[in-house]
């Protein structure tokens, strides 16, 4: 176990370069599936998300090496067996992604419940409700799914009721391979999405998105292989967007599309914290001396993220009066707070989808302990802005998704390190 030790209290400032998405790296992986040509995937972030999926694919029999760094080719041949470990699975929601693919390619799959992320109930009910109207069988015993489709699967209307990312990411992996038409509505626009279409048509598929919520994909017997960049991810600029805000720095993101933070960038213009794109796209976050309050409700795409509901309380807690965060993806994703208050946040956590933040206030170092990703991402922020040291626990959730977070830090000014418990 280790735990991060954070002073804070010094402005971070200077220019971090992006990695690639963590939610857009995981689903090219499992793209890679679809075929036994070598997919090259660059711009490959760091995070032991990948190394997870990675040797979750190689225990399939599947080849993946990691080549200069931060490049990954796929070589998904013939699998010596179709069933995706528990470990996995209980590592990892994002392990199910190799439901669509496997079950399209070989006609079967056994493939357990995934675990993942603290944050609520979350069901899959909705990617194997997309899986049967395309023709699968599957049941559900002792924990796994086991899904056929002896004939292949076939093309279906798909309509979702509601808004699911990977239910629409592994329909669309499922559609490519599958006989005929597949209309999926109420589809996820996510960015990382896109990415996953992008990479998908480089392979030879046919899919066209003919309305912002409606995906069309017309099956081919068999995709090629190809090489593919991995889109900035948006989560990690936004944190460290709030970074410069909260510890009165000034940050240039680079390798990040500012186009894909449409709905942080306006709540950060809403609050006054200054903001710029330069011509060469860099995007740079400063910082001032008080901050309006807001009240945000998260949605999916292009609506403000989840997934950074959490970070954004910490500028909250510095905002000049009462704002307030609503979550309406997730039923249970506000325990953070409790870790917050700790900390000497002000927070009114109303049901547990609502809470109320009054600023601004001065944070202090405390012993918080991380339950989630994005949870992490939010304590550090919390002890980069207080004027004490904190040790924050639990730090395997962050390096989940954050490469190499304390060395990009340190590089920006932080006094933060990792020790061993
Ligand atoms: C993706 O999870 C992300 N993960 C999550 O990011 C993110 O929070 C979420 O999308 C929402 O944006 C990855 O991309 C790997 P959903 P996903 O299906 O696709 C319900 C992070 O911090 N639902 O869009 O699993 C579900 O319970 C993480 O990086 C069903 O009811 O989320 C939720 O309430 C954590 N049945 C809502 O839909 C289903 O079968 C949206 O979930 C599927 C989902």
């Amino acid at each position: 176990m280790q735990k991060f030790v954070v002073t804070g209290g010094t402005a971070l400032r200077g220019e971090v370069r992006i990695a690639g998405a963590k939610n857009a790296v995981l689903k090219l992986m499992a793209a890679a599936a679809l075929t036994d040509a070598p997919v090259t995937l660059t711009n490959v972030p760091k995070i032991s998300d990948v190394t997870i999926l990675r040797e979750t694919m190689t225990d399939l029999g599947f080849h993946v090496r990691r080549v200069n760094g931060d490049t990954l080719t796929i070589s998904a041949g013939a699998p010596e067996w179709l069933f995706v470990p528990l470990e996995a699975a209980m590592k990892m929601r994002a392990s199910f992604m190799l439901l669509g693919p496997l079950l399209t390619r070989f006609g079967r799959v056994i493939i357990p419940n995934p675990g993942g992320d603290r944050i609520g109930r979350r069901p899959v009910d909705l990617h194997v409700m997309a899986m049967e109207a395309m023709g699968a069988e599957i049941e559900y015993r002792n924990g796994y799914y086991f899904a056929t489709a002896p004939n292949g699967l076939h093309g279906a209307t798909v309509a979702f009721p509601q808004v699911t990312v990977m239910g629409t990411e592994n329909t669309l992996l499922a559609a490519t391979l599958a006989r005929g038409t597949t209309v999926i509505q109420n589809a996820a626009q996510e960015p990382e999405v896109d990415d996953l279409i992008a990479l998908l048509r480089a392979m030879g598929a046919q899919i066209e998105r003919t309305a912002p919520d409606r995906l069309e994909i017309q099956g081919v017997p068999q995709l090629s292989g190809a090489e593919h960049r991995v889109i900035g991810d948006r989560l990690e600029a936004e944190t460290f967007a709030i970074g410069a805000a909260v510890t009165g720095g000034e940050i240039s993101l680079t390798g990040v599309d500012a186009g894909h933070m449409g709905a942080f960038l306006d709540v950060l213009e809403r609050m006054g914290v200054p903001h710029r794109t330069d011509v060469d796209g860099a995007l740079t976050v400063g910082s001032a001396g008080s901050y309006a309050p807001v009240d945000v409700e998260t949605a999916p795409y292009p609506g403000f993220a989840t997934d950074f509901g959490a970070p954004l309380v910490v500028l909250m807690t510095q905002a000049d009066g009462v704002s307030s965060i609503h979550e309406t993806i997730y039923e249970d994703r506000l325990e953070y707070t409790a870790e917050l208050m700790k900390m000497g946040a002000v927070i009114e956590v109303l049901d547990e989808r609502r809470a109320r933040v009054a600023g601004p206030v001065d944070l202090h170092g405390r012993e918080v302990q991380i339950a989630d990703l994005r949870a992490g991402a939010t304590l550090i922020l919390a002890a980069l802005a207080a004027n004490e040291t904190s040790i924050i626990s639990g730090v395997e959730h962050v390096d989940r998704g954050y490469e190499q977070v304390e060395s990009k830090l340190v590089a920006l000014g932080a006094q933060i390190h990792r020790i061993d418990a």
